[in-house]
């Protein structure tokens, strides 16, 4: 009598059960795709709504990129003639995201002003304000040499190069946006400041390292950036104002 009674309760539980596991499945499924679908502000099922609406929790997203973008740009901006949007997301993506200043400015000893060094102390000890400040003086100007390559015995120094634009108004030396994504998708080296060896040139790159290549820079990692993402970090670089300087860079280079 026991028994049978049992066998009535796992004859109900037991549907019932997988039921739940099925409907809560299904929830996280749906719960995942309306996040996917809302990652660039694009949404391809429009009957997904709620606090995670298509489409408009990515748009939000990329509007405070852009306020961010405009808040960290460190140096005066030029917004005449450009997409303000794209000027504010690219400043975010290259400020924030890619932290090219990192590599393109001079070098770590003179990036940031000395009172708004992070990495000094505060005084006594050091100048440190509390304040980050970069150093416009070499913001983006490239510059930054990074050694024999390869290390240690090469004469070959690899140098990171100037991004800002020239008198063109053009970026890094008056590329075009098409060659900007060209270089950012495969690492080209348009300027070929070290062909492969054997040539006549000093600079010449030994194998196994590619000379046709740009070496140190993350453009393996850079490639897979939207189209969208390059254009905006290309619409910012061309309203950053420009410096002198930097690897084979006519001079002078701003008039
Ligand atoms: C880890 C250091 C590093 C970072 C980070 C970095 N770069 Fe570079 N980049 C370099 C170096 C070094 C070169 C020159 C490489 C060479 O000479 O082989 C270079 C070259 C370039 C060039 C080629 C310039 C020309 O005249 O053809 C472009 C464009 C460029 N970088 C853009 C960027 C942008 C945009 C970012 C940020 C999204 C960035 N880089 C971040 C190190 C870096």
């Amino acid at each position: 009598m026991r028994r049978n009674s049992m066998l009535r309760i796992l004859v109900v539980v037991t549907p019932m059960m997988i039921i739940c596991c099925l409907l809560a499945l299904g929830m996280s499924a749906a719960a995942q795709s309306v996040r996917s679908e809302s990652d660039n502000g694009r949404c391809s099922n429009k009957t997904i709504k709620g606090d995670y609406g298509c489409s408009i929790h990515g748009a939000h997203d990329e509007k405070e990129m852009i306020s961010i973008g405009f808040a960290v740009a460190p140096v005066p901006l030029n917004l005449a003639g450009k997409d303000r949007d794209m000027v504010g997301l690219g400043s975010y993506l290259v400020n924030v995201i890619g932290d090219c200043n990192g590599c393109h400015s001079d070098g770590p000893a003179t990036e940031f002003i000395p009172t708004g060094n992070p990495y000094l102390r505060k005084p006594p000890g050091g100048p440190f304000s509390g304040s980050i400040q970069i150093n416009t003086a070499t913001y983006l100007g490239g510059g930054r040499d990074f050694g024999p390559f390869p290390f240690p015995t090469s004469t070959l120094h690899i140098v990171s190069r100037n991004l800002t634009p020239d008198k063109s108004g053009l970026p890094e030396g008056g590329h075009t946006l098409a060659e900007f994504i060209q270089i950012m998708r495969t690492g080209v080296d348009m300027d070929h400041a070290h062909p492969n060896c054997p040539t006549n040139a000093p600079n010449c790159m030994a194998p196994p390292f590619d000379g046709d290549k740009l070496q140190i820079m993350r453009w393996p990692f850079f490639r897979n950036m939207t189209e969208r993402q390059l254009k905006a970090m290309y619409t910012f670089l061309s309203a950053i104002p420009c410096l002198e300087g930097g690897p084979g860079e006519p001079s002078p280079r701003c008039q």
